[in-house]
């Protein structure tokens, strides 16, 4: 089996790639990947020598080039995780989240049934995709697979949109699909402009810790490995035309999870306690920040027997371990282009 999966040197695209290579050495990997900002070949050198694994540097916006690709390779199934997919950015340039979540996914969806339509047997389009494409929860409720989506941001609504194409795929052309809309992921290879890996970053740096509006915002946080063995049971034993909740049933107010952070990144760096938590600045807030989101991850759990297997404090205590054993990692991404984001998205914390 060839298995396309884009995005594959992205944050969670990097830990899916490393699963699939490694796990099933049966299978083809193919990672399609444009190496943006966020995409970085060093998340993959573990795997990089395996021979079923092939890297592909290419655009999925770039329409001839995809075609041919697809006309080459003839990939049964395709694990689509190539995205922009940073909301702050999204906010300050919408034009490259339409451009890549919805044309680029559609190109793809184009290709793939181009090559299959006249037998889509065993083949199989994986969509990943966010619990944003919901909108946002008051204080209490969870997220399921039949909420109305109701996005709220550039990324959340070129998400969402992606979803709706994917869908109208399999119903016009009977292409066989499936959709997971996860919650937030944290952990090793995130790149340091979201917040966990941010705030590590810049309390190694004793630098500002910038809180959007008053903190009180609500996310429900997943550990990214326990992620990647969703979608790969999804992959295997997800239903056709089905869309599975992902989420971490671990919700945290984003002043608490900061404080606990800054708790845990003391004991770590040798730092009295309480030293950490000075860095917290609150800042103006994010436009149309969402209040709260939460999955009710039922459904993958009744039916395929997902669950987490570590506990919010076990994957914080790994991801922090991975970041200060990772120096070279943090400051090759973190230099050129970064700062200038990073001064421009911060100019009043800084
Ligand atoms: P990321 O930004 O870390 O990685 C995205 C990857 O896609 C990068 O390697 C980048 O180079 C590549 N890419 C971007 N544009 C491309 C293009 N035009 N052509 C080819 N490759 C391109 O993202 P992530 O956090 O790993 O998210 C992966 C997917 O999971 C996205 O679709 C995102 O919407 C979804 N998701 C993310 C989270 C989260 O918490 N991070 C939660 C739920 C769903
Ligand atoms: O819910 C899933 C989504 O989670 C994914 O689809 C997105 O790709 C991913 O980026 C993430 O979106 P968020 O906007 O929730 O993540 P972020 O890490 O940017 O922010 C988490 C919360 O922290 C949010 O309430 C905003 C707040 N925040 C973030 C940053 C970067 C701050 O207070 N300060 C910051 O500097």
């Amino acid at each position: 089996m060839k298995v396309l999966i884009t995005g594959g040197a992205g944050f969670i695209g990097s830990h899916v790639l490393s699963l699939f290579v490694e796990n099933y050495p049966q299978y083809n990997v193919f990672n399609l990947d444009a190496l943006t900002y966020a995409g970085n070949l060093e998340n993959l050198k573990k795997i990089e020598s395996n021979p079923n694994y092939t890297f592909i540097k290419g655009d999925i916006t770039d329409e001839n080039f995809i075609n041919t690709l697809f006309e080459h390779y003839k990939f049964d199934r395709v694990i689509h995780l190539a995205a922009e997919s940073h909301v702050d950015r999204s906010i300050k340039t919408p034009l490259d989240f339409i451009k890549t979540n919805i044309l680029g996914t559609t190109i793809l969806l184009n290709a793939f049934k181009n090559t299959w339509e006249d037998d889509f047997q065993d083949k199989l389009f994986y969509h990943v995709s966010t619990d944003e494409v919901y909108g946002t929860l008051g204080p209490t409720g969870l997220f399921t697979e039949t909420t109305p989506y109701d996005p709220n941001s550039p990324y959340s609504a070129s998400k969402a949109s992606s979803d709706h194409i994917v869908r109208s795929y399999g119903e016009t052309y009977g292409m066989p699909y499936v959709i997971t809309n996860c919650s937030n992921n944290y952990g090793q290879n995130q790149f340091p402009e979201k917040l966990i890996p941010l705030f590590i970053n810049n309390i190694i740096n004793k630098k500002a810790l910038p809180v959007y509006g008053n903190g009180e915002y609500t996310r429900d946080w997943l550990y990214v490995k326990d992620h990647a063995k969703a979608i790969d049971l999804v992959f295997h034993k997800g239903k056709n035309k089905e869309t599975y909740n992902i989420g971490g049933f671990n919700e945290w107010k984003n002043i608490d999870l900061i404080k606990e952070l800054c708790k845990q990144m003391d004991v770590k760096l040798g730092r009295p306690q309480g030293d950490s938590e000075q860095l917290i600045t609150f800042v103006e807030d994010r436009p149309g920040h969402d209040l709260r989101y939460a999955i009710d991850a039922s459904k993958i759990k009744d039916e395929l027997g997902w669950e987490p297997s570590v506990t919010f404090e076990e994957g914080l205590a790994i991801t922090i371990h991975w970041y200060l054993n990772n120096e070279t990692w943090l400051n090759n991404v973190t230099s050129g282009a970064y700062q200038s984001y990073y001064n421009k998205q911060y100019h009043k914390a800084t």
